[in-house]
């Protein structure tokens, strides 16, 4: 990535985003050290569920997927803190095949703190961290053998249709016949459970929504007043996704000094910050297909909430 990549983008997405109708930004921009802390929290909250029930089916398969990857080197997309990665590299370091473990984030805070963390854990293990845009370059390290790709958590579903098409043939293309793809996709299930998750009653998700917002002042000198928009996450039960948005609570103008504009948002004028998409077995096997990716496996925890399926690229 060129050095200037992540304020180039961000100067554009937030040109792109803040012109168009409804207002919108890409989640990415959520994760500086403190977006990235804030995630972490969220993850340990009573109401959201998606940590602990990946946790659960890795914990469960782990050594089911070390046993029929062999891989040697684990690549992991949008790592953060890599917890739930712990289970994989102990799966694989048992199974004796792995060497290599290649956190990819565009959160370089969440990068060195867990890497840290990993090399005093794993001595034996070559940890080699990139910070980069999943949706701007797909270039998987290399390995001298078969590599996993995983992608956990469910952050696919914060990419819309179109992006995850692009995305997962941008995937398909820079595996190698050998490799592996091991995704954690959560599940549409009762719209209760979903909303709570988003709308926990600590206030944590809220405070995640609006560190957009200090991330916006921080890089673009902008004026954004936090408490003068309201987090709002919605089911939208057409497209199967939660919506985050911010609600002006005002009329009120906001400067962005860095690139020289003011918005202005109505009273009740909302900004879209974060989709992230239910998903549901048979087309979500198919929009793998589509890029050409099997699925071979296909778990879920036991309440049947949250799913983590492998595939490989489909023989042609
Ligand atoms: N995999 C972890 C973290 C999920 S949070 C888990 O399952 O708990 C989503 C992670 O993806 C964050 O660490 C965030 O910084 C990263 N991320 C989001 N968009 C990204 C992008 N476009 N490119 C690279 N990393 C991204
Ligand atoms: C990272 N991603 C999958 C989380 C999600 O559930 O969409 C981010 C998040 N947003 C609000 N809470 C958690």
């Amino acid at each position: 990535m060129p050095d200037d990549y992540f304020t180039v983008q961000l100067r554009k997405d937030v040109l792109d985003g803040l012109a168009s109708a409804p207002r919108s930004l890409p989640p990415k921009w959520f994760y500086d050290a403190y977006g990235s802390e804030l995630f972490e929290e969220i993850t340990r909250l009573p109401e959201y569920y998606l940590t602990r029930a990946e946790q659960e089916i890795l914990t469960q398969r782990a050594a089911r997927i070390a046993a029929a990857t062999r891989a040697d080197t684990l690549v992991e997309l949008g790592a953060g803190s890599s917890r739930k990665t712990r289970l994989l590299l102990d799966a694989l370091t048992e199974a004796g095949t792995l060497t290599r473990y290649a956190p990819l984030d565009v959160s370089a805070s969440a990068l060195s703190e867990a890497g840290a963390a990993l090399c005093r854990d794993y001595p034996a293990l070559r940890v080699t961290a990139t910070v980069t845009d999943f949706e701007a370059e797909l270039a998987l390290p290399p390995g001298d053998g078969p590599r996993l790709i995983a992608f956990l958590g469910s952050t696919i579903g914060n990419l819309d249709p179109a992006q995850r098409h692009v995305f997962f043939t941008g995937l398909r293309k820079a595996m190698a016949k050998r490799d592996t793809f091991l995704l954690g996709a959560d599940l549409v299930k009762d719209a209760g459970v979903l909303w709570r998750a988003y709308n926990d009653s600590q206030g944590v998700t809220a405070a995640f929504n609006k560190n957009v917002l200090a991330v916006l002042n921080r890089e673009l000198d902008a004026d954004f007043d936090p408490d003068a928009f309201a987090h709002r996450a919605v089911w939208n039960a057409g497209q199967q996704r939660i919506e985050m948005w911010l609600r002006s609570r005002n009329a009120q103008a906001v400067k962005v000094r860095g690139l020289d504009l003011t918005l202005e948002f109505e009273r009740g004028e909302e900004l879209l910050t974060e989709i992230s998409t239910k998903f549901e077995r048979e087309a979500l096997t198919a929009e793998l297909a589509r890029a050409g990716l099997r699925v071979s496996d296909w778990w879920t925890d036991a309440a049947g909430g949250f799913a983590l399926l492998l595939a490989a690229p489909a023989a042609v």
